[in-house]
């Protein structure tokens, strides 16, 4: 962890949970709160939860009260027009969505959606005044290959050139494909090498600016190794899939890397 850089702790939903599964889990974290279970100080840790679109707005009250920011799990670029089937940053933030998943490797497999287009979503998420959390990640053959580096090199470039100026709000996602939803974490120091990268290429194009930039780290974390990565200088947080589907999986986390209560 950095002393610059506040961390973040984001919750990716995926496609589970309905409208009133989402609404219910939200609604019993409030309980838990309301009777004692301390949220962490928002200086401390910001928490973000990413529900499916539809469950945006109807959460997004509940997620206020409790000072958790709420993010959408990808976003169409433009504002409002002829686009069937397109939500835009722009509604997503009126649906009071305060962050966008942009470029995750489900979206780039299932959808199709390569550097290009990643890159517009991740200027567009910007515009509309969302904080973009943008995924970058290798395959396990490229890893073996060694091309771990080349992969996301060339993710996160496209990024920058699609970006106009530097901006804090940019927040990039170390997710190695391998890592995600199989139990087999990236081990921290060689996470954390990537994400020096990863800074090192935000810097080259930005100068100093890059030290604002957070790096997160995804791919089956769990309240059992979520320090490694927090410990880590060059990660700033992670993003979180399976583990944030249970309420008590997901405390768990919230008070592995939150373990003081607010005085
Ligand atoms: P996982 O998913 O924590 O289930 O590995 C992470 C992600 O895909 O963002």
């Amino acid at each position: 962890m950095s002393a610059v850089r506040r961390p973040l702790l984001a919750a990716n939903w995926k496609m589970h949970k309905t409208v009133g599964e989402s609404v219910a889990f939200v609604r019993e974290w409030s309980r838990r709160v309301a009777d004692g279970w301390a949220l962490p100080n928002a200086a401390e840790v910001e928490l973000v939860v990413c529900p499916t679109a539809l469950a945006l707005a109807p959460v997004a009250p509940l997620l206020d009260a409790l000072g958790v920011g709420l993010g959408a799990q990808d976003l169409d670029v433009g504002s409002e027009g002829a686009v069937t089937g397109g939500v835009s940053g722009y509604l997503l933030a009126e649906a009071l969505a305060t962050h966008v998943i942009v470029g995750h490797s489900e979206r780039r497999r299932l959808f199709g959606e390569a550097d290009g287009v990643v890159a517009a979503k991740a200027a567009a998420a910007l515009a509309a005044g969302l904080t973009p959390i943008v995924c970058v990640g290798e395959t396990e053959a490229e890893r073996q290959a060694g091309e771990t580096k080349r992969v996301v090199t060339g993710q996160l470039r496209a990024v920058l050139e699609a970006v106009p100026a530097a901006d804090a709000r940019l927040t990039v996602a170390y997710e190695p494909l391998w890592a995600i939803g199989t139990g087999r974490g990236a081990h921290p120091s060689d996470a954390s090498e990537v994400a020096s990268w990863l800074r090192a290429l935000v810097a080259e194009r930005w100068g100093a600016a890059a030290g604002a930039v957070r790096i997160l780290y995804g791919g089956s974390v769990t309240a059992g190794n979520v320090l490694g990565f927090w410990q880590a200088d060059a990660i700033d947080g992670a993003l979180v899939g399976g583990a944030s589907l249970e309420m008590e999986s997901w405390l768990a986390l919230v008070r592995t890397v939150a373990p003081t209560p607010p005085a």
